[in-house]
């Protein structure tokens, strides 16, 4: 445990230019959850944080509106014109007056940096009594980053942007991964020294390491071990790239768990989701949000559970099923083609092909909850108009249309009765063919 507070500041305010979208580039998603969430969520995950700041700026006010549903911890604090890193810090000065404990700036772009990292670096800081931590990464082509610079005793010294770096710094492949643990009351006062007499005419944070050495604080730099947890995202190839990253992870962590993934660079599955051993996970499956799936079930192939689906153990969804914010207990198959969503699936339910849960209601924009309880079964190409319930073993014919409920161990039909009419083939060609046969 740490006895100082912890804040974060949560840089936002870039416009991602390179995006080429009218989205801001910090609510772009991977499995559905925006960039900055993954940050907020590495940050919050560390246990330490008690506020989050986050500095917008490029069409702020959907920003504001993400964070301020999301995240009670966080507030937005405007920053216009966007003037440089030091100057998007330095505009949360006045909600840190007097504040007495550490303050983590990170990226809202880099949505691989994870709690533990965070973590770790925070305790580092902690354990060393550091004035200012720096984390640094080591990159064979460092280019674009802001070089780590140290003096002939290796000490470290100042951080130099690649546009302002002499041929000797741009050498070094020690570079700012644009994460800083920063001890306020010692260094806050650096952000009213900070110039703009550089290549790029901005307010680099990155400046507060030359004053903090020229005061005799203590300044050092914690290396990261994997460097691809501060891979930024500019542009949407490298947002399809992240994807594969934290897909790669997920999929790893899975099989390491017990997990069955026939193809993992077919299989997308988000970091969120739980699986039991022994589930087998066939091609083709993508599955986002927010999931716990359990033991010795068969997903896929070509199957899409969207978030908030909790599935029980012997469970089988199979090709072009979709789920959505269900429950689903044991022992029960949605095999193939159907549409499962808001609806609580009891155990022994057997789906027939092409079930639909039709839950939305497109003129109130109302969803509604089916409920279809233990052993009851439906029949191919079966509508179920919510809310609506089918009780206990009951069972509803093909092809129906259900708009009430059922009650247990019934039948259920909407259909209309079968009629056969012999020979009717026969007629017509006789009839087609003119009595020429
Ligand atoms: C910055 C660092 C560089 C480091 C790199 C790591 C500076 C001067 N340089 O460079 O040393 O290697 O990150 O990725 O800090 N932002 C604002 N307001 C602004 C400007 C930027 O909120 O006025 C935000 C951006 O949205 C982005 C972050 O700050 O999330 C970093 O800005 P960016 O322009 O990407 O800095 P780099 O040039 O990459
Ligand atoms: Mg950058």
């Amino acid at each position: 445990m740490l006895d100082k507070k912890v804040k974060s500041i949560v840089l936002a305010a870039g416009k991602g230019t390179r995006m080429k979208s009218e989205l801001p580039k910090v609510l772009h998603t991977i499995f559905n959850k925006p960039l900055l969430s993954y940050v907020i969520d590495a940050v919050n995950n560390t246990g330490y944080i008690d506020e989050n700041f986050v500095i917008v700026g490029h069409e702020a006010e959907k920003v504001e509106n993400f964070v301020s549903s999301s995240f009670a911890n966080a507030k937005c604090i405007l920053q216009a014109p966007q003037l440089g890193t030091g100057d998007a810090v330095n505009k949360a000065t006045p909600f840190l007056k007097d504040f007495d404990g550490y303050v983590v700036v990170v990226c809202g772009d880099t949505p691989l940096i994870t709690a533990e990292t965070l973590k770790n670096f925070i305790d580092f800081h902690d354990n060393n009594h550091a004035d200012l931590t720096v984390m640094s990464a080591i990159f064979d082509n460092p280019k674009n980053y802001g070089r780590i610079v140290r003096d002939k005793n290796n000490k470290f010294v100042a951080i130099v942007e690649e546009k302002d770096a002499t041929s000797e710094q741009k050498a070094v492949k020690e570079v700012n991964a644009g994460i800083y643990c920063i001890n306020w009351k010692t260094v806050s006062e650096s952000f009213n020294n900070l110039k703009n007499n550089n290549a790029q005419g901005e307010y680099y944070l990155t400046d507060i390491v030359k004053w903090a050495v020229e005061k005799h604080l203590v300044v050092q730099s914690y290396i990261l071990e994997n460097n691809e947890e501060i891979f930024g995202i500019n542009s949407k190839i490298q947002l399809s790239e992240a994807t594969k990253i934290l897909n790669k992870k997920s999929v790893i962590r899975l099989m390491e768990e017990g997990v069955q993934i026939v193809d993992p660079d077919t299989t997308f599955i988000s970091p969120e989701t739980t699986i039991g051993a022994d589930t087998l996970v066939l091609p083709n499956v993508y599955i986002t949000g927010k999931n716990t799936i359990g033991k010795n079930c068969k997903i896929g192939p070509f199957a899409h559970i969207r978030d908030g689906a909790t599935i029980g153990n012997n469970v089988r969804i199979g090709n072009f099923v979709e789920v959505k914010k269900s429950v689903i207990k044991d022992n029960t198959n949605v095999s193939h083609l159907s549409y499962i969503g808001d609806a609580e699936l009891g155990s022994k339910v057997n789906i027939g092909a092409g079930t639909i849960t039709a839950n939305y209601n497109p003129i109130t924009k109302v969803k509604s909850k089916t409920i279809i309880k233990d052993g009851a079964n439906t029949g191919s190409n079966s509508v179920i108009v919510a809310p609506v319930t089918i009780e206990e073993m009951a069972s509803v014919a093909a092809g129906s249309v259900i708009t009430k409920d059922v009650e247990a161990y019934s039948l259920a039909i909407t259909r209309s009765p079968l009629k056969v009419f012999s020979n009717w083939v026969k007629n017509k060609i006789e009839q087609y063919s003119g009595g020429n046969k």
